[in-house]
């Protein structure tokens, strides 16, 4: 399967690379491009359009189901019938507010474990390596449903740039519209509510206290003026008679769910965000007090019930930030020319690390800052979750990414380089740096004991604030791809990737760029090599034992014939010749017996041969221990010599060909390679054998 051109086109670039990171050269610098010429047909891949009828018609059936269920589950009444019905059968569930909803929907997409701790599904599913920002998140729902003071505070999502910020609130945003489809879910509001806000705001103050007393449970929040009008105009004050329904979160409904996002902060209009008088209108009612004449398009009002996400909220104008912080303090929205509105939402705003910084720098904004709950969402320090996020993001890319074969090093490599980045570089270079990076991903470390991993697993406190981003890997990795035109990438190609992306980088200082560049060298050096060694050390052992008991048997045969003075006959050439005493002594010296020692060693190994055929079993290698060790050490620095002669032989013979070809059909086999990464692989190592 492998042609051979690859071994020659790649074999020199390899070699530069292994030997100028070995003189401490700039490891990368002297290699040429990606090779091109390494793509191979693919084999006509499963074609785009082809469709599997089997499951285009389970999708269908769930849709149609998706749909009845919805209908099934809607609800309509009045004020009575919702009494009497929804809020009889469980009047916390009908009184909760915004911050006791969400909770309650984490609650539902979480697991305990048996340590009753709770593991929210939700966020842990998607968001990798961020487990202590997603704990942080819970418990400020939870305290916020308690009743606790947070929960009067704006929660900021507060880390660097594209490290999962937005990912967390489309995540809470989605789960709110799952769970408002479920029976424990399930909210309701008075019908063509503006905010949809909840029935009970109908019940009269006066009457709230005896509603406390019936059912146990709390009322808080005013009617809104549009609804106040109403039940004056249209029911005459027969608030009894206002219809309710059930509801479903839907951010493109825009129910329970808004988003505000500051375009140009000079032009930005506090309407966007609470809407304005509608002057069209104002003409029809005569009043701009009127909420008829009122325009509730703002996201403030969207999001009522549930959540409502700021994006970049330091970037707005003071006076919406303000207007937000009275929001959660209050829960009340106060524009000019207009009554109080009561609205219940949580908010959850976000910014990145340099805007922030900016804010701390006005004085002014202590008191504002003071209103917050700042909780940190850092880079993950684990690399394989952060190969995990390369894996996600490509399975959403673009089809000709997905495409590609990826070595199985690739992603973590790349993931190693990005964690190398975001390390506290102070003493600690190049081997302690590569031992924290395991330590942080849960590996035991050779000498490193309980006590030492722990406190260096510690996170410093800026770390994982800076360096590489999931995006930056993801654009070198795409580049790589698209330049190359190549279906499979190694991981050799994305180290160069990575330093093609370093060096274009207009955005990375000098200084920085030779300092990553670097972390290039340490990852390849102290990972990849450990990695791809591994993985050829083991797929050489292809068939070992079957190879091994052959071996063990032509052994004992010699060694019969060697004490028993006697010649072996060939099989093939029929001719009568000594034992292979070469062979014997090659074995044997594996574990250091002696040329004068040799004897008895035979003799014990016939006897316990001779011991195991009277019992009629057969002599294996877990027979003899020491035989054994001898036999394994034997085979595998044969197959060792076998992979030298892949490099020095400029035409390596037939059988040296088939046992490298054995070699890298395991590779793609069992450990994730394509021919072509295997045969890079097997070079790579080569050439590290060569210098050993
Ligand atoms: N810890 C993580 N787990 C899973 N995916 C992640 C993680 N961090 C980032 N990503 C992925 O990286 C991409 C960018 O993340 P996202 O947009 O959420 O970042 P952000 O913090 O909002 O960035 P920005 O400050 O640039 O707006 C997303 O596709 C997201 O899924
Ligand atoms: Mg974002
Ligand atoms: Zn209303």
């Amino acid at each position: 399967m492998c042609p051979d051109e690859n071994s020659t086109t790649s074999g020199p670039r390899v070699a530069a690379l292994i030997a100028a990171g070995s003189t401490g050269r700039h490891p990368l610098d002297s290699s040429g491009p990606a090779s091109p010429g390494a793509a191979k047909p693919q084999e006509a891949a499963e074609a785009n359009g082809q469709r599997d009828p089997g499951r285009e018609e389970e999708f269908l059936d769930r849709l149609a189901g998706f749909a009845q269920q919805h209908q099934a589950d809607k609800w309509s009444g009045t004020l009575g019938t919702f009494l009497e019905t929804i809020v009889r059968s469980n009047p916390q569930r009908a009184t909760r507010t915004s911050h006791q909803y969400m909770w309650d929907m984490l609650r539902a997409q979480s697991q305990e474990d048996d340590k009753g701790v709770l593991h929210c599904t939700l966020l842990s599913t998607e968001l990798f390596g961020v487990d202590d920002s997603i704990a942080r998140v819970v418990d400020y729902f939870k305290a916020a449903a308690a009743g606790s003071e947070v929960g009067r505070r704006l929660l900021l999502l507060l880390g660097p740039p594209s490290g999962g910020k937005s990912t967390l609130v489309i995540l809470l945003k989605r789960g709110l519209e799952a769970y408002s489809c479920t029976d424990a879910g399930a909210l309701y509001a008075v019908a063509g509510c503006p905010v949809h806000e909840s029935p009970l705001h109908l019940v009269p103050q006066a009457l709230r206290a005896s509603f406390r007393e019936t059912y146990g449970a709390d009322i808080s929040g005013e009617l809104c003026p549009s609804c106040r009008l109403r039940v004056d105009k249209e029911l005459g004050g027969d608030y009894m008679r206002m219809p309710v329904e059930r509801i479903f979160v839907s951010e493109a409904g825009r129910v329970g769910i808004g988003t505000y996002a500051p375009h140009d902060p000079t032009t930005a209009d506090l309407a966007d965000l609470v809407g304005s008088v509608d002057l069209s209108k104002v003409a029809e009612f005569g009043d701009e007090g009127d909420p008829r004449a009122w325009s509730w398009s703002g996201s403030v009002y969207a999001a009522s019930r549930g959540a409502l996400e700021m994006i970049e909220i330091l970037k707005v104008k003071r006076e919406f930030l303000y207007l937000l912080l009275t929001l959660t303090q209050e829960k009340n929205v106060k524009v000019s020319r207009f009554p109080l509105i009561h609205v219940d939402e949580t908010i959850v705003a976000h910014t990145n690390l340099a805007e922030f910084r900016k804010f701390l720098q006005e004085p002014e904004n202590e008191a504002l800052l003071d209103r917050m709950v700042v909780i940190q969402v850092p880079y993950t320090l684990d690399y394989r979750a952060e190969a995990k996020i390369y894996r996600k993001l490509i399975s959403t890319a673009e089809p000709a990414f997905r495409e590609v074969h990826l070595d199985p090093h690739v992603l973590n490599i790349a993931a190693v380089f990005a964690i190398l980045t975001r390390l506290h570089v102070g003493e600690d270079k190049g081997e302690n740096l590569s031992k924290r990076l395991r330590l942080q991903a849960g590996e035991d470390v050779d000498g490193v004991n309980r006590a030492d991993a722990e406190r260096l697993r510690e996170r410093l406190p800026d770390e994982g604030l800076a360096g590489v981003s999931p995006r930056f890997v993801i654009n070198a990795l795409s580049a790589a791809i698209t330049k190359s035109n190549t279906k499979s990438l190694t991981t050799m190609d994305v180290l160069l990737a990575l330093k093609d992306a370093i060096e274009s980088d207009a955005r990375i200082d000098a200084k920085e760029k030779t300092r990553w560049t670097d972390f290039l060298v340490l990852a390849r050096k102290d990972f990849y090599n450990r990695w791809v060694k591994e993985d050829v050390h083991k797929a050489l052992f292809v068939a070992f034992e079957q190879e091994a008991q052959e071996l063990l048997d032509k052994y004992v045969d010699e060694v019969e014939a060697a004490l028993d003075n006697r010649k072996l006959r060939d099989p093939i050439t029929n001719e009568d010749r000594d034992p292979d005493e070469r062979m014997l002594r090659a074995v044997e010296e594996k574990i250091h017996i002696s040329d004068s020692g040799k004897h008895s060693f035979r003799q014990e190994v016939v006897r316990k041969a001779m011991g195991a055929y009277k019992r009629e079993q057969k002599f294996t290698l877990a027979s003899h221990a020491p035989l054994r060790d001898a036999i394994e050490q034997y085979l595998f620095e044969q197959r060792r010599d076998v992979l030298r002669l892949v490099s020095s032989a400029a035409r390596p013979e037939e059988e040296t060909q088939r046992k490298i070809s054995v070699v890298a059909k395991r590779l793609v086999d069992d450990y994730g390679y394509d021919s072509h990464s295997a045969r890079e692989a097997l070079n790579y190592v080569t050439t590290l054998l060569a210098q050993e």
